[in-house]
């Protein structure tokens, strides 16, 4: 089941027009929310990014806040499996084409929920290979645009190699990777690249940021060269589907000793243990 244009239904009787802009231009915005055994993990924050994506590509939100939660809630209750990826987005609508804005386009909202693979225990346990390469993305890397075929390109030079993830370099420093955020570990030091239009304002390297403090581990938002990451005793990647995984190769050179890290090890419990208390507290509201 998935929800098109205020109506809910099959996949396969979801229709969108030759002439819509998602299709043509790359026109809109998207989110992926995960939830666990049926509870949104931060749908208020990927929410609120959504708000901010369609108004700086100015597109009208054709949903109210409410109206969105009740959506995705609908949406995820008509699913059979527990743990979801729940992805909406809104393009710009159909439109006679036309690089500028068509005048009474209504927005196009699809939204649908795909079972949420989290990251197997073993790849937690081993760690993950990365490769890097220059970010020769936009300057809006802080919009959730459905227009990623730059990020698809830079993701396919990992995929090639068997390896989970691209991380980019912009003049010669960190920004993010080619579908997730990045941080670096030096000397016990947990490393973030400050939010900027260079990156995606990731729902999850908040949350790493928020446990980080609140455990009092020490942390520094702080710009991260080329020579910093390559040298790092650990790199982690961040993002919905991901959580927090340790990068233990990069460009096949070992990261720190080649195993993930301590500061690692202590962050991943960190975030299994907040994820579930998240999900205990939903379950208890759910059944109240
Ligand atoms: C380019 C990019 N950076 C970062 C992220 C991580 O964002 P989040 O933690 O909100 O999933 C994503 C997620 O898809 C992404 O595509």
């Amino acid at each position: 089941m998935v929800f098109l244009n205020g109506k809910f239904l099959p996949v396969e009787e979801a229709r969108v027009s030759v002439l819509d802009r998602g299709f043509i231009f790359g026109d809109g915005v998207y989110e992926l929310v995960p939830v666990y055994s049926r509870v949104p993990f931060r749908m208020e924050e990927h929410l609120a990014r959504l708000e901010r994506s369609l108004a700086a590509v100015r597109i009208r939100n054709p949903y109210s806040r409410a109206e969105w939660r009740d959506i995705i809630l609908q949406l995820v209750a008509r699913q059979p499996f527990e743990d979801q990826g729940v992805y909406f987005q809104v393009t710009r609508g159909v439109a006679r084409r036309d690089h500028a804005f068509p005048k009474d386009a209504a927005p196009t909202v699809f939204v649908m929920s795909n079972p949420l693979l989290s990251p197997p225990q073993e790849l937690v346990e081993r760690g993950a290979a990365a490769l890097t390469a220059v970010d020769d993305r936009w300057l809006h890397c802080d919009i959730k645009s459905i227009s990623l075929i730059g990020n698809c390109l830079l993701r396919q030079v990992s995929a090639d190699a068997a390896a989970v993830e691209t991380i980019l370099f912009r003049d010669g420093k960190l920004t993010e990777a080619s579908a997730s955020n990045v941080f670096a570990v030096r000397r016990g030091v947990i490393l973030a690249p400050p939010k900027s239009n260079l990156i995606l304002p990731g729902i999850t390297y908040d949350v790493i940021v928020e446990l980080a403090q609140a455990a009092g581990l020490p942390f520094e938002w702080r710009a991260v060269s080329e020579a910093e990451l390559r040298g790092a005793d650990e790199i982690w990647v961040t993002s919905s589907s991901k959580e927090v995984l340790a990068i233990v190769t990069l460009d096949g050179r070992p990261v720190g000793d080649g195993k993930p890290g301590p500061v690692f090890r202590n962050m991943h419990r960190l975030y299994q243990e907040f994820k579930q208390k998240v999900m205990r507290a939903g379950k208890e509201r759910q059944a109240a």
